[in-house]
């Protein structure tokens, strides 16, 4: 199998690239990826020459970069390149919109004039909005609130198009929160571990009651492997952790294993704007595929502290530079309302 994986440089991509040369022997991989602020070429420095595996630096919404790395051909492509982080599209969100919906319509041309056999989306449970009770299922309507999810269902909606219209082979993902190894310190939990780790503060907005359903990153990277080589073409699949918590759980357990108190360092700051409360999805039609997590959320909780305690020299060059000038943007406000516990 040949496959162009896009942003395979980011936190689930470069672990679906692990995975894969793992455990498909025969895989070729291209790997196009834009190199962003979250593309971190240190995240697949294991396998970088691998003679599997081949970089090509671009974005998806350039044709040029797109048809090089198609190259000869290929049998499928994977597309997590994307702009994910909400707090950043109520910022900026324009580079959320060119991305993840002009670029996933890029991939789609190609698809449709390459003639290749599988595409698969990355997509995300946020694309379903706020969900007061119960749990989404792929046929929901999407009710995406944030810049962020509304440009991955824009994306997805592109995708599910080119079925309808091109019946083009299409697969698409909506995976819950993702957490592990190597995922970017602008996400809740590496962000509040670094700064804990840094005998830092962390800042929980609102009243942390907020519900977020955790899925471990090799269980994602798993979930998306089947459904490309397992799942019915033109169909959605929901990969849900099952391991549903509140943001202020979280953050308790993270104060604990990184032996620091709730007292001396959690701020309680002004919420985000347009704050999802819950999200929840129903996994069973992946289940029913074959497919279900297998890490059990504590101890996937807790090897991961111990990866970024002892991957310092991986996130410390991270926590510099365009970061502390996104975290000033991002944080200085609302800790000008903080209150401690
Ligand atoms: P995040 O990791 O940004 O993922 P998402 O918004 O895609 O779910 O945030 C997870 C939850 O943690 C979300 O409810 C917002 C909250 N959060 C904080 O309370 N403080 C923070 O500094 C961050 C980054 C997130």
């Amino acid at each position: 199998m040949r496959l162009l994986v896009t942003g395979g440089l980011g936190f689930i991509g470069s672990a679906f690239i692990r995975l894969v040369v793992r455990e498909r022997p025969d895989a070729q991989i291209v790997n196009l990826d834009a190199m962003t602020y979250a593309g971190n070429p240190a995240n697949l420095r294991d396998i970088e020459h691998d003679p599997r595996y081949s970089f090509v630096r671009g974005e998806i919404g350039d044709p040029a970069a797109v048809a090089q790395a198609i190259g000869e051909g290929i049998d499928a492509i994977v597309n997590f390149a994307a702009e994910t982080h909400v707090d950043r599209s109520i910022l900026d969100p324009e580079a959320f919109l060119r991305t993840d919906i002009l670029g996933t319509h890029t991939l789609l041309e190609a698809v449709h004039e390459r003639r290749i056999a599988r595409y698969l989306q990355v997509s995300t449970d946020e694309v379903y909005g706020d969900v007061a009770s119960g749990h989404s299922r792929e046929e929901d309507p999407l009710r995406p609130r944030s810049p962020y999810s509304a440009s991955k269902a824009g994306g997805d909606l592109q995708v599910l198009a080119y079925r309808a219209t091109f019946g083009s082979p299409v697969l698409v993902t909506r995976g819950s929160n993702t957490y592990g190894p190597y995922q970017y310190p602008e996400k809740l939990i590496p962000l509040f571990v670094t700064n804990l780790l840094d005998d830092e503060p962390v800042p929980l907005y609102g009243d942390g009651q907020q519900i977020r359903d955790w899925l471990h990153v090799e269980d994602h990277a798993r979930g998306i492997l089947h459904v490309l080589e397992h799942g019915a073409l033109g169909e959605i699949y929901n990969l849900g952790g099952g391991n549903p918590r509140t943001n202020l759980e979280i953050t308790r357990r993270l104060v604990e294993g990184c032996d620091r108190s709730m007292e001396s360092h959690v701020r309680h700051v002004a919420d985000r704007l347009g704050h999802d409360r819950r999200y929840a999805i129903d996994s069973s039609k992946a289940m029913a595929l074959g497919w279900q997590p297998r890490v059990d959320f504590e101890d996937g909780l807790t090897k991961t502290i111990a990866w970024y305690r002892n991957h310092e020299a991986w996130w410390r060059p991270l926590k510099s530079g365009e970061f502390l000038e996104y975290y000033r943007r991002q944080y200085a406000h609302r800790e000008e309302e903080s209150v401690g516990e």
